[in-house]
């Protein structure tokens, strides 16, 4: 076992209605004037941000607006909502939406408490110091972001995605009703089903450490959402389902399921980040589009985490160690397909050129910063070799 430091600081209000709680948890967190973020349409539509702005002014916030975040947030729109919240005497940033949304207000958050130009966190030049406090309304259940210390934002110039971690934008509290993900399209509630599967078995395939409770809560999730996820391809409005995936996003990147590991391997993620940024694709699809040529290409490096993916996670029965290793890494397969998420970089929609796999495989390994993931640390050819064979 790894020592560890688990903190999970933030408040879930989780149910029906939630929402109209908000302007109270504001107050609560002491915010008197709030930055409104969110996407594209979709919160306005469903009448939730006529909600959220009544349960405002119910609590005696008052509150200024910038929408318009894209899937992969923009740098651009970010220093818009910087010099907007600075104009407008901002104190604390309100993010209704999903993941999206949720790190485009963390990262106007980072650049509203720090001065100098917020991207150099993400280029790691240097550490943040401060963090506006933020709170967020939830809309779909995938990247967590609603209780992680993840932010992860595109720079349009060279279409760069890069992550910064810290605990200072952990939000102060998350407001998580179910309901209001039933109207969240199909492919993106199969999206975040992978995500939330990801952030889960990424913790999975560590190379040291391990305990036998984070492993239970890890197979319980990971099983879960499986079967949940199959439910609401079929169900949509089942809010039963729905509930379990969205707790199951929350839970699955706070931490938990990694306690006591070396943190997990992580290498997917970087290598979908840099197929997003180019290409800009769902983030959920893309992991789903990279995991079984990863998983190939690494598992005989650990084959003990393989063969407890499959017995455990898959149900696979036990035979030789190989065999069941790679029966695992079919199975999952084939569970992605079987909510219509790719396989392939083919399936994804996405046919890059050798030159493009080349681009990719350095800017992952620069921006890690070196060998990248913990079961087998991948190099700039490896990195190229599993793009090839995700093909
Ligand atoms: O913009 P609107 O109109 O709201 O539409 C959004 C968007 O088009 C739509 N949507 C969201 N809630 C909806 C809804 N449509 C109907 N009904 C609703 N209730 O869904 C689309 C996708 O939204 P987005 O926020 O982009 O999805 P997701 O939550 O998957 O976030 C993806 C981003 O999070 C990053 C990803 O890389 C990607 O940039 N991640 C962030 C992490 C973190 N901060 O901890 C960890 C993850 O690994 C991930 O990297
Ligand atoms: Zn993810």
């Amino acid at each position: 076992m790894t020592d560890f430091v688990y903190h999970s600081p933030t408040k879930v209000v989780f149910g029906r209605d939630a929402e109209n709680r908000t302007g109270e948890l504001v107050r609560e967190q002491g915010g008197h004037r709030v930055l409104l973020h969110y996407g594209g349409g979709s919160v306005q539509r469903t009448g939730l941000l006529d909600r959220i702005r009544r349960s405002l002014e119910a609590a005696g916030v008052s509150w200024t607006e910038l929408g318009g975040v894209v899937p992969n947030p923009r740098l651009s729109l970010i220093r818009r909502g910087i010099e907007q919240g600075r104009a407008e005497g901002v104190d604390f940033l309100l993010a209704v939406g999903g993941g999206s949304v949720i790190d485009s207000s963390k990262a106007i958050a980072y650049g509203m408490a720090n001065a100098g130009d917020v991207w150099d966190f993400f280029l790691r030049r240097r550490k943040a110091e401060a963090c506006l406090p933020l709170g967020a309304v939830v809309t779909m259940a995938a990247a967590g972001s609603e209780l992680s210390a993840s932010c992860v934002i595109t720079n349009e110039e060279g279409r760069l995605k890069l992550g910064y971690t810290s605990d200072l934008a952990r939000p102060r509290f998350a407001v998580m009703n179910p309901a209001l993900t039933v109207t969240v399209p199909p492919y993106q509630t199969a999206c975040g089903c992978v995500d939330v599967l990801m952030h889960t078995m990424e913790r999975w395939f560590y190379h040291s450490g391990g305990m036998e409770l984070t492993a239970g809560f890890a197979e319980g999730l990971l099983r879960t959402v499986m079967r949940h996820a199959l439910i609401l391809r079929d169900h949509p409005d089942n809010y039963a389902s729905r509930a379990e995936v969205l707790w199951a996003s929350a839970l699955s990147h706070n931490g938990l399921t990694g306690c006591g590991t070396d943190g997990g391997d992580w290498a997917c993620h970087k290598l979908e980040h840099e197929l997003s940024g180019l290409f800009d694709v769902a983030h959920g699809a893309g992991l789903s589009a990279i995991w079984g040529s990863w998983a190939r290409f690494v598992y005989p490096c650990n084959l003990e985490r393989f063969v407890s993916f499959a017995t455990r996670v898959m149900s696979v029965p036990r035979g030789d160690d190989e065999e069941t290793a790679l029966r695992g890494i079919a199975a999952m397969e084939d569970f992605f397909r079987s909510i219509h998420m790719p396989t392939t970089l083919t399936e994804l929609g996405v046919r890059p050129t050798d030159a493009e796999i080349r681009l990719m495989a350095e800017k992952c390994y620069a921006g890690f910063g070196g060998p990248v993931g913990k079961i087998k640390p991948l190099n700039i050819d490896d990195l190229e070799s599993i793009y090839r064979s995700a093909r």
